[in-house]
């Protein structure tokens, strides 16, 4: 640390601490769970990496959470080494923003905007004030303005859509950790939410949940508008209760649920093939093969729902067969990750070994691994010339002998693949002609805030960083030790 200073710009928050911001992670890496992340403009960002297991952060050598909290960017037009922590750029979050691990970070289709919805505060709680958004070439934060806004929820699944301008996130909830105005009671959100990332428009949309924790949203680009396939999660006893009194189901993996985005209809489709075992916390990402015209919806790691064991393999359901598949295992077990895909590379960020809440979460090299599709194996290099994605020969030839599912849910969802689809003629024309038919006219929801109660916010313009005072010493009794991440 001392050595380094030189490299490292000195920066004055607060009366008592003098905090060094890293430029990057070249001083080494822990943990983080749970990361945003988002490719944009040939840029991985990534947020909620608010220090604490940065080895080198200014206040790990205290026994608080750093106060620092990084916007990261991986340049992804050049090769480079996942493991190198000078990859890693790193710029300050403005300390005015809430600092808010597990979001979602979403970006519009030109690039320009990013949106930062949903979360949870690491320590302390900071009011919900809405979604945030940062112009990528100004390079500034910006409170969203609009007369709706979404609470802020936490543990929900969530996709960017940028080809249709749009994002969504399903299922979650709003506890003390989103907002000041809740007690320790955990409270459900019954819809979907879609924000419309060209004008910031959200509309609320029907679940087929009363309420559901983490799983995972995809978007694949088929029928008029795509679709949504959501897989996994938990389902609660309850959709308002305290915490420790809510029983959760998880989800069958023998069923994906399907948004058919144009017709505003969820269904309720069965998967074939390999069977794969229950999971929360994997990440989800697809990936399209030409020559069969088929999707790939990659599951990477995860962790058994009722233990503490973390899970290294990975599977993919491909579309429309609907039917799972294995693909060699990550070198060890990751959970609480997301993912992003880049050609055939997916990129696996952040999260645990195990399912622990402190250091048995174990440490690894950098935020992000990465697995190559084509050879099925974690590699270490990113190429931005490896797009050259295709399917083993055995699914393949599996694929082109029962294309589709033996049963559908519906012929409405059948009628979104039709026999002898070529990627051509399935893949999604632009500019769509938009006419969603199942949501709730924004009018009805003007004013008011998508997703559950009217939380703690206040106006946009008087509440940034503001908190209750009794509130905040509550949650200080409660502050987790370094290791929470
Ligand atoms: C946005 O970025 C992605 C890659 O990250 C790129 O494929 C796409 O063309 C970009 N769109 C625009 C309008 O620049
Ligand atoms: C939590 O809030 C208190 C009071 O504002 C502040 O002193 C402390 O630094 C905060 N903790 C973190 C980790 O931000
Ligand atoms: C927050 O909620 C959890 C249960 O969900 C509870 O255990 C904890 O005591 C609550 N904390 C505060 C500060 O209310
Ligand atoms: C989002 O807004 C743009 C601009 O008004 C519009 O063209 C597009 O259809 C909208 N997308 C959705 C999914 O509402
Ligand atoms: C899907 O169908 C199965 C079998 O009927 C059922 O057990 C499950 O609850 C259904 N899921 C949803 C979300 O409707
Ligand atoms: C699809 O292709 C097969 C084989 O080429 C052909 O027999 C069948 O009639 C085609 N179906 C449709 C709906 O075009």
């Amino acid at each position: 640390m001392t050595k380094l200073s030189s490299l490292l710009l000195p920066l004055f928050i607060g009366v008592h601490s003098i905090i060094a911001a890293l430029v990057d992670l070249s001083e080494g890496f822990c943990r983080s769970y749970k990361f945003g992340s988002n490719i944009a403009n040939n840029v991985l960002y990534l947020n909620g990496l608010d220090g604490g297991l940065i080895p080198a952060d200014g206040d790990a050598s205290t026994n608080l959470a750093s106060i620092d909290d990084y916007l990261v960017q991986l340049d992804l037009t050049r090769k480079f080494s996942v493991d190198v922590g000078s990859y890693y750029r790193m710029s300050l979050i403005d300390p005015a923003i809430p600092k808010l691990k597990d979001q979602a970070l979403w970006s519009s289709q030109d690039n320009s905007t990013l949106y930062c919805y949903g979360g949870r505060g690491v320590s302390n709680t900071s009011a919900d004030n809405g979604i945030w958004t940062y112009k990528t070439a100004e390079k500034t934060w910006q409170l969203q303005q609009a007369s709706v806004r979404p609470v802020r929820l936490v543990k929900g699944a969530y996709v960017n859509a940028p080809r249709i301008q749009s994002a969504y996130w399903i299922g979650g909830y709003q506890s003390n950790d989103t907002s000041l105005a809740i007690g320790s009671e955990l409270i459900f959100a019954k819809g979907m939410i879609q924000l419309n990332t060209t004008t910031g428009e959200l509309k609320e949309l029907d679940s087929p949940f009363p309420g559901v924790q983490q799983g995972a949203l995809v978007y694949v680009p088929v029928g008029e508008l795509g679709i949504l396939v959501f897989m996994g999660g938990e389902v609660p006893s309850v959709t308002s209760e305290v915490g420790a009194k809510i029983n959760y189901t998880p989800n069958s993996w023998n069923y994906v649920q399907v948004y058919d985005i144009a017709s505003g209809k969820w269904f309720n489709q069965t998967t074939s093939g390999l069977a794969i075992e229950q999971r929360t916390e994997f990440c989800a990402v697809v990936l399209h093969d030409e020559s069969s015209s088929s999707y790939q919806i990659y599951v990477l790691g995860g962790g058994t729902f009722s233990s503490t064991k973390a899970l290294s393999d990975v599977s993919y359901l491909s579309i429309p067969s609907f039917k799972w598949y294995q693909a060699a295992s990550l070198d060890e077990p990751r959970m609480t990750l997301t993912c992003e895909a880049y050609g055939r590379q997916i990129f696996g960020i952040g999260g645990r070994k195990a399912r622990y809440d402190d250091a048995r979460a174990g440490c690894y090299t950098m935020p992000a691994f990465l697995y190559d599709t084509k050879v099925e194996s974690i590699v270490t290099t990113f190429d931005p010339a490896l797009v050259d994605y295709s399917i083993p020969s055995a699914t393949k030839k599996d694929i082109e002998d029962s294309p589709f599912p033996s049963t559908w849910a519906d012929p409405d969802l059948e009628s979104l693949f039709p026999p002898n689809a070529t990627s051509s003629n399935t893949l999604l024309p632009t500019p769509f002609n938009y006419n969603s038919k199942n949501e709730i006219p924004v009018g009805a929801i003007v004013g008011g805030v998508i997703g559950g109660v009217a939380a703690d916010g206040g106006t946009p313009e008087s509440s940034v960083g503001q908190q209750s005072k009794d509130r905040k010493d509550l949650k200080m009794v409660t502050i987790p030790n370094l290791n929470f991440q």
